[in-house]
Formats: C-alpha cells, structure tokens, sequence
C-alpha cells in the first residue's frame, strides 16, 4: 500500500475477526510502534499483548473494574465481553521517566505516536484496529493490574484483527478550517 494513500485514507475499523497479526505481522506492528517519535530517546513505551488466555483475563480485569464501581449486571457484562471485539488487543502504556529536559507530556504523545503507527503497520499488512481508552484504562484497579503507576497512562487499547466489515471512507475535510498562518 502507497505510504500517502495509508496516511491520507486511514480508517478505523470496529468490528474485527480472527486471524489477529501473528509473526512477521505482529513483530513489524511491534517495530513500527518503536519507531515512534521519541524525545531524549527515553523509549517511554510498553505494549501488552493481550490474545487468547490474555483476552480472558484482561477480560477479568475489566469486569472487576466496572464491579468495583458498582456498575449494574449489564455493565459488568459489557465490560467483560469488550475485549472479545477483536482476537488481539494491545495495551499500550506510556512508561515515563522524570527528565529535565523531556516533559511527561511528551512521552504522552510519543505513546500515543507509537498507538498510532502500529495501526497504521496493522492496516499496511491488511489487517485493521480501533483505537480505544474508555474510562477503564484510567480505572485504578485497571492501572494496578497492568502495572501502571504514577505519571504512567494506558495511551489505548489497540484492538487488532482482520476486518469483518469494510473502513468506513474516509472523510475529506476542508484544510482551511484547521489551517493558519502565523
Ligand atoms: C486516544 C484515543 C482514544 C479513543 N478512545 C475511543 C473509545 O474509547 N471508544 C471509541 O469508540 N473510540 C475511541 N477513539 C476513536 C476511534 O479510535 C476512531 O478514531 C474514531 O472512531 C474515528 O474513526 P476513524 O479513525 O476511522 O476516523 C479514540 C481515539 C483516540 C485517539
């Protein structure tokens, strides 16, 4: 796939089947995310591969979040089901470090940056993603489970897999509302 047509033609989309990127697939998704714009070469990323047993459990640990928060029946099981969208979701966490010269917020973006490109690595192979957060990637007993302290963020949940439905088209919105010139 052109690199311009990915970039410009990108879509999300949301429901996706098994095969989820294996090999080759999957360690270029990886790679692409480790390119990602990276201040002080900090290398603020960590990505959790969740797929099969992994599923179940970030399953789990959804479902007790929502318990936790008194969610109704209908709520937990909506948690509980949400990673099952997809054969693979990738957490990825932005993994901070305190640097005089690199701002927590850069490292932030680099997260996101990386959340980015492994979708876009995803969509050059012919599989797809969805982004996601919701309120569960800042649930404390979500950040526990996954290890996430302090200053850290889960930056997404990239759900991966091959597409059950066409990319929606992409929009193409008029650059001059979102353009000036100083
Ligand atoms: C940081 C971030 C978090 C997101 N979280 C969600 C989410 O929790 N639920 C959701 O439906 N879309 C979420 N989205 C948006 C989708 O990933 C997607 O971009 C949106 O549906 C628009 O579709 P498109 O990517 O095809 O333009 C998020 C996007 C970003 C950048």
């Amino acid at each position: 796939m052109d690199a311009l047509d990915l970039l410009l033609k990108r879509c999300s989309v949301p429901r996706l089947a098994a095969p989820a990127p294996s090999g080759e697939a999957l360690e270029n998704i990886i790679q692409a995310g480790l390119r990602a714009p990276d201040h002080g070469a900090l290398t603020p990323w960590q990505f959790v591969i969740c797929e099969g047993d992994g599923l179940t459990r970030l399953s789990t640990i959804l479902a007790e979040a929502a318990q936790a928060n008194g969610a109704d029946e209908t709520a937990v099981k909506n948690a509980k089901n949400a990673p099952f969208r997809a054969p693979m979701v990738v957490a990825v966490i932005a993994r901070t470090r305190v640097h005089d010269k690199v701002p927590t917020i850069d490292q932030h973006i680099s997260a996101g940056c990386a959340t980015h490109a492994m979708q876009m690595a995803a969509v050059a192979q012919g599989y797809q993603g969805f982004w996601r957060t919701g309120a569960f990637a800042y649930h404390p007993a979500v950040r526990e489970a996954l290890a996430v302290e302090g200053d850290d963020h889960i930056v997404g949940f990239l759900y991966l897999g091959t597409p059950d439905c066409a990319a929606a088209n992409a929009p193409k919105r008029d650059t001059s509302q979102f353009v000036s010139y100083l």
